[in-house]
Formats: C-alpha cells, sequence, structure tokens
C-alpha cells in the first residue's frame, strides 16, 4: 500500500506535495520521492527511508515547477531503497509515473521492453509502465489507456510527461484514487487526507476510469474513452478523522482494511486456470521443497498464533510434520534442527528481537529458512533464504489485526505449496483450496457486518473484569488470539484454552462473572465443543457462541450467538478471528481505552 498525490495549479507544487505525502505517511514510509514539470523541463528528487530524508534534501536541492506528483512507499517488488524510489521517469526523462499496487504481469512486460532496447534502473515493478508510455505517442491520456489495458494486477497510476504539458494523467484498478477538485487548481491522491487541506469537494475514481486533471478543469471518462460525469462529494472529516478514513481507531480502520489486504496478499500467487502457485520469492524450488523432513514456525504474540494455524495446515495439506515454537524459547534450546528442517519465521515487523535471533541460530544449525513478513527490506527478510510477504500494507495499531489474517493466507499458500510439489496434493485438491481463498475476502466483508451487534453487546460486556476463549483444533490459536486481542488493549484479564482441557482446570472457574467466548464452527471438534459450552451453562457461565449460519443447536445454547459464512476448515479461522477483534475492540472503546498505543506495548518488539 503506497501513498499518491499530485498537484496541478498556480501554487509552488513541491510544498503541496509534500504536505500530502505527510498525510499518506501512514500507507507507506519506506522511502518517497516527487517530481515537478514546468513547460519542457521536469526533474525529480528522491530518499529512502522517512519522508523527513527527502525533505532534507530538498532544503538543499530544491526543485521549480508549476505542477508534479509525490510517492510515498511502502514496498512490495524492490527492496526500500532511492533508486527503487518513486517518481520513476523513462529514458527520455520527459515522463514519470507514481503506482500504488502491484503488476503482476511486470516481468514479461520488462523483457519485452528490454528486447526493445529501454534500460532498467529498478528492482520495482513500477517502472514497466513509465517504459510502456515512452513507447506510446505523447498524447499522455491515449498513452495511459492502451498502456493500462495490456497491466494485469492492480494499480492506481498518476502520470505526466513534458510531451504533453500542463496535464496530469491519473487511472485506478483496485487502489484508491479520489481527485480533488479546487478553483484554478486541481489534485490528485490515494486517499482524503492527502488533499482535504485544499479542498473539500472530492470525487472518488472507480475501477477502469480515468481523470485528466489541469489546472482550470478535470475531465472524466471510461479506461475505453467513454466521457463520464461525475458529481463531487462534500468532505465533512476533519483532517486527522481523515487519516484514519472517517474510523475512529487505526485498529478499527485495518480491521476493515482486512478484506482488501487478503486479496493484496493472493494477487499474483497463484492461477486458477493451472492451479498452479507462483511463490518464487520463496526461493524454496520443488526439489529444496521434497527435501524438507519437518517444518519448524517461530514466531512471538499474535504471529505465534498465525504458527499455530500454520502447523494445522502444513500437516494436513503438505503431510510434513510440523511443529511450533516462541522465538524467545527457540533461541535458547539448542533446537534440533538441520538442512532437512524448513524454519518459518512469522514476524509482522520483521524486526522482533527473539524471532530474529531464532532465525540466527536456526542458520548457524544449517536449517533452511524462511520468513512470512509484512516489511519489505526488514531485518527478517534479510537474513532469511526466502521470503512470502504479505501485502497488509502498513499495520499502524499495535494490536495486531490485518497482518495476523493475512499471515494465515500466506501460511496456506505455503502448506498448499508444499503439499503439490510433494504430490501430496492432487490438482484437484489444490484447485478447490484455491477457489475456497478466492472467496476468502468476501466472507470477511460478511463477518465485518456482525459490528453492529457486537459494538451492542460490548456496552454490557465491558463491565466483566475475566474471559474465558475456548476452541479445538485449529481454533485452538484463534481462541489464544482472541483472548490477546482482548487483554492487551482492554486490560481485562483473558485466557484462551483448547475446550478439551476444560475439566483439567478451567472449569473450576466458571460461574455468572465469567463470561466464556467459544469457537464453533461446524467442523470436526464441533460437537466436543458445543458439550464444552453445555458444560458452561450447567454452571451459569455466560455463552458467546461464534459458530456457523444457521447453527439453531448453538443458538438454543449460547447468550450471544455471532453467525459467519462457511469455508475450508484450515481457512475458518481468518473468519472465526473477525468478532473477537471487534469484541475486543468495542469493550476496550467502552472501557476508556487507548486502543492504537495501549499501555506498555509497542508495536515492534526490538528488544529481549
Ligand atoms: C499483537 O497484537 C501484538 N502487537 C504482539 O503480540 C505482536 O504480534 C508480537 O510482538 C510479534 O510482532 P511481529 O509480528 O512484528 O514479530
Amino acid at each position: 500500500m503506497c501513498g499518491i498525490v499530485g498537484y496541478i495549479g498556480p501554487k509552488d507544487p513541491v510544498p503541496v506535495l509534500m504536505d500530502g505525502l505527510k498525510h499518506l505517511e501512514y500507507r507507506g514510509y519506506d522511502s518517497a520521492g516527487v517530481a515537478v514539470l514546468d513547460g519542457s523541463t521536469l526533474a525529480t528528487e528522491r530518499a529512502a527511508g522517512k519522508l523527513a530524508n527527502l525533505a532534507d534534501k530538498l532544503r538543499l536541492h530544491p526543485l521549480k515547477g508549476s505542477y508534479g506528483v509525490g510517492h510515498t512507499r511502502w514496498a512490495t517488488h524492490g527492496r526500500p531503497t532511492e533508486e527503487n524510489a518513486h517518481p520513476h521517469t523513462d529514458c527520455t526523462g520527459q515522463i514519470v509515473v507514481v503506482h500504488n499496487g502491484i503488476i503482476e504481469n511486470y516481468l514479461s512486460l520488462k523483457e519485452e521492453l528490454k528486447a526493445k532496447g529501454h534500460l532498467f534502473r529498478t528492482e520495482t515493478d513500477t517502472e514497466v509502465v513509465v517504459h510502456m508510455l515512452e513507447d506510446e505517442g505523447p498524447d499522455l491520456e491515449l498513452a495511459m489507456r492502451n498502456v493500462a489495458r495490456r497491466l494485469v494486477g492492480i494499480f492506481a497510476l498518476a502520470a505526466a510527461s513534458t510531451r504533453d504539458p500542463g496535464r496530469i494523467v491519473a487511472t485506478r484498478q483496485g487502489p484508491p484514487l479520489v481527485v480533488g477538485l479546487g478553483r484554478d487548481e486541481n489534485f490528485v491522491a490515494s486517499d482524503v487526507p492527502a488533499i482535504l487541506h485544499h479542498t473539500r469537494d472530492m470525487v472518488f475514481l472507480n475501477d477502469g476510469e480515468m481523470a485528466v486533471l489541469t489546472r482550470d478543469q478535470v475531465r472524466f471518462s471510461t479506461l475505453g474513452g467513454e466521457p463520464l460525469t461525475k458529481s463531487p462529494t462534500r468532505i465533512t472529516w476533519d483532517p486527522i478523522q481523515a487519516e484514519k478514513a472517517g474510523f475512529k481507531h487505526f485498529m478499527q480502520k485495518e480491521i476493515y482494511e482486512q478484506p482488501r489486504a487478503i486479496q493484496d496478499t493472493l494477487v499474483g500467487r497463484f492461477s486458477l486456470d493451472s492451479s498452479q502457485l507462483y511463490l518464487e520469492e520463496l526461493n524454496l524450488p520443488p526439489e529444496a521443497a521434497r527435501a524438507i523432513r519437518r517444518v519448524v514456525l517461530v514466531a512471538c504474540g499474535t504471529s505465534w498464533h498465525a504458527a499455530l494455524c500454520g502447523r494445522y495446515m502444513i500437516e494436513k495439506l503438505a503431510r510434513l510434520h510440523a511443529e511450533v515454537d516462541y522465538g524467545s524459547e527457540f533461541r535458547y534450546r539448542d533446537p534440533m534442527v538441520d538442512e532437512e528442517t524448513l524454519c518459518v519465521f512469522i514476524s509482522q515487523s520483521g524486526e522482533t528481537a527473539d524471532t530474529l535471533a531464532a532465525l540466527r541460530e536456526a542458520k548457524a544449525k544449517g536449517a533452511r529458512t524462511a520468513a512470512i513478513c509484512n516489511v519489505v527490506g526488514s531485518m527478517i527478510t534479510r537474513d532469511a533464504d526466502g521470503v512470502l510477504y504479505t501485502h497488509a500494507g502498513p499495520e499502524i495499531g499495535v494490536a495486531s489485526t490485518k497482518a495476523f489474517t493475512t499471515q494465515l493466507v500466506a501460511l496456506d499458500l505455503l502448506a498448499l505449496y508444499l503439499g503439490q510439489t510433494r504430490g501430496v496434493l492432487s490438482l484437484a485438491q489444490v484447485a478447490s483450496h484455491l477457489q475456497a481463498l478466492t472467496l476468502l475476502s468476501g466472507q470477511v466483508e460478511q463477518a465485518l457486518g456482525l459490528e453492529a451487534r457486537i459494538e451492542e453487546m460490548s456496552r454490557h460486556y465491558s463491565r466483566y473484569n475475566d474471559f474465558l476463549y475456548l476452541g479445538r483444533g485449529i481454533q485452538y490459536p484463534i481462541a489464544l488470539e482472541g483472548a490477546l486481542k482482548l487483554k492487551e488493549i482492554s486490560y481485562i484479564h483473558a485466557e484462551g484454552y483448547p475446550s478439551g482441557e476444560m475439566k483439567h482446570g478451567p472449569i473450576a472457574l466458571i460461574d455468572e462473572n465469567l463470561p466464556v467466548v467459544g469457537i464453533a464452527p461446524k467442523d470436526a471438534a464441533y460437537d466436543k465443543l458445543v458439550s464444552n459450552l453445555e458444560e458452561v451453562k450447567a454452571r451459569d457461565g455466560k455463552v458467546i457462541a461464534v459458530c456457523s449460519q444457521g447453527d439453531t443447536k448453538i443458538a438454543a445454547l449460547a447468550d450471544e450467538v455471532l453467525p459467519l459464512p462457511d469455508t475450508d476448515p484450515l481457512l475458518m479461522p481468518v473468519l472465526t478471528v473477525i468478532p473477537l477483534q471487534l469484541l475486543a475492540y468495542h469493550i476496550a472503546v467502552k472501557r476508556g481505552c487507548d486502543v492504537d498505543q495501549p499501555r506498555n506495548l509497542a508495536k515492534s518488539v526490538t528488544v529481549e
């Protein structure tokens, strides 16, 4: 997820672009750049790291122009370096492009362009766009139409050219783009916060639409060239609220970003037609995958819960022995791993000290290593032999939500890949699982529909000081995750337990003051879990049941029912965690807690 901004008008574009990028830093902040044009001149400045580094460079080398584009990056292809930072220019230095998204077919396009003599200077997918525009005629609008039609993937693009001065051309297919209408000036950006200080009249582009901005007008059309009439929306948010897209907290916004994050994590990684998986970045070719005898998954916190789910996925889909350990434990236990072990390190930040140390311990013992991570170029991704990135975009809230569900999706892809390369899964089995993956995003949308009910429930349940979460099988890690979400943002004591353990101790806790959250989708463990919940009810416990839609048995038993659509049992954790995230969020809000920055916690634990 990156941030794009464009400006054309009477003001000096650089401060407008920099202010816009500042308000888009929550979308990505590993490198940034601006480009300004004036008649026949085009100048760019880029910097790795925080936006402040770019500001420093601009102070030393000011840019002059009458319009321009800017970009703040969240790397998906190519390390977060200055040369990979946007804007990108073509070989002639006359055309400039900024991009948010993933061009899936960039490798084949790059080969085609290289064969025509184009020189590439970056590792990014985006650079193919500017070279393709160069091969088109000078009319930038027409060029963009022709180029966008050839792109596969998701893209929000803004481009400008000295061959067609005085215009910014923007189009989207997937990631958002909004046009700001000013007086004698116009704007384009990834999101409202970037331009809200300048105008409240916004036009939101839809997929397959294009906007051509000049100083005094904006023309809208379809990619096919059909003119469109689009009326502006008057935005009433205040700027701070706008960075949260109108949500009260980043955590709530990120809970709602999960459908998109899951989609982005799946993009380009498999073909439904051929049931092929494309996980080259894992650097685990089929023969290496076949040499693996067991898998060890290592992580901390919420990522450790994802690892626990991953174990079920790998053992079920790849028929490979899998075990899970905390980073803080693995690193000190002189682990038994070797070249036949695949050690997978899961981390949103890629900087967690215990997980990083565990990775180095595994490498020292000759294990094959892979990272599942959300931050391109982070330490763990640099040390691991291969990486499977989650494309969740920056996660600002300390409590991990979209990173967790995208970790589950990435682990499922890894398990599928291992199963396929080891000949354990038939094409038909892979195909049906991939089909379930493609439906997941929409099902998460459905699960988010429970929010109103959960917000209402939280008025009552925010009064309790102890919670118990129960799950079985692959839902046991979700019981742990639900408990962690609640305790870390509302400071309520909460425990997750495998429900089969109830009779070995926790059942002594049950009374009317202890709400029990039972995660009971219709799976192999359903009947057992229902009987555990009946034991809770028999002792006056309160039961909140996360269950399958239409489950009347649970509805008759539980005090509260949170029904979900059904999917493959291995993917069901992606759905069952959603109501638990929302429950933790709303209880914490009702208790007046600092949801985005809970006490004593940091987003990335880079100390031991
Ligand atoms: C999760 O909500 C917490 N913020 C925390 O447990 C986190 O998952 C843990 O610190 C691991 O972080 P990582 O994924 O960046 O390695």
